[in-house]
């Protein structure tokens, strides 16, 4: 794993990423994009020339479309390795009758459509990644996609109700998902989508039983160890594969 691109990466489980890429060494290049820089993430790429912050609400489609060529400029022919659509939104349980369209339209723009779109914008140079390494093995040594799913999406598993905009966002990035690693096929890209465990950040609250650190580590291992026959699997943080 060469380069990798993380979205949402100014706090959370994105933030978490970035500190254990730089922190054990694993990237040639980093691209981090937020909407605003955190002190720590600041803080980071001051100590790291190898970690570019990229300033992108995932939401707006012109810079999606425009996000390639500043990727591009960076890692010339050696293309983008590793891209993870982490930025992510929820609301509180909701029930039918709470329910509002615009938090069903919100948590589908940032949780589905932009993945798709970030995902479409970075897809030539995911190609290239592919090419430069045309000796290693299929996996995240040449080009994977990692879209930030949770079990939340999960059809099978939903035994709770409620939650409308996140879970229908979320199983629609499931859905988006199996596309992508069927469209990408031909490319040799992987793409899987990826629950992180329920983990103790803004989103997940303070009961969450997983800190940042133990989610990171098992998903980088997850990252790691994908191979062709992964593609189009919703996984968990450590590798257990989950019931769409
Ligand atoms: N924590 C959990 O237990 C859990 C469980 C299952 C799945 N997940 C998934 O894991 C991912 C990361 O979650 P987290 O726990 O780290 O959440 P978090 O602490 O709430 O962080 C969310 C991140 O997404 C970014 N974001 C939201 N809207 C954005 C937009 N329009 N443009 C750019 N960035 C945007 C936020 O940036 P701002 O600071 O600018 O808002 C922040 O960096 C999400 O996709 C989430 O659904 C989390």
């Amino acid at each position: 794993m060469k380069s990798f691109l993380i979205t949402g990466a100014n706090r959370g489980l994105g933030l978490g990423m970035v500190k254990y890429l730089t922190k054990n060494n694993k990237a040639r290049i980093i691209f981090a994009t937020c909407r605003k820089p955190s002190e720590e993430l600041t803080k980071l790429s001051q100590e790291h020339k190898n970690l570019h912050i990229l300033n992108l609400d995932v939401t707006n489609f012109t810079k999606i479309g425009e996000i390639a060529s500043e990727v591009s400029k960076v890692v010339g022919s050696q293309g983008l390795n590793v891209l993870i659509n982490n930025a992510g939104v929820t609301t509180k349980f909701t029930k039918l009758q709470l329910v509002k369209a615009e938090q069903l339209l919100e948590n589908l723009t940032v949780n589905t459509i932009a993945p798709i779109m970030l995902t479409k914008s970075l897809h030539p140079i995911l190609k290239q990644a592919v090419e430069a390494n045309s000796d290693k093995m299929i996996g995240a040594q040449r080009a994977v996609v990692i879209n930030m799913s949770s079990i939340l999406g999960s059809i099978a598993l939903n035994d709770q109700g409620g939650f409308y905009p996140y879970r229908c966002s979320k199983a629609a990035l499931n859905a988006a998902t199996k596309s992508m690693s069927i469209d990408l096929k031909k490319d040799q890209i992987v793409v899987a989508a990826l629950h992180p465990g329920w983990v103790k950040t803004d989103m997940g609250g303070k009961n969450a039983p997983l800190d940042v650190d133990t989610s990171v580590s098992g998903i980088f291992n997850t990252i790691e160890k994908l191979k062709e026959a992964d593609s189009g699997k919703f996984l968990q943080y450590d590798g257990t594969e989950l019931a769409w």
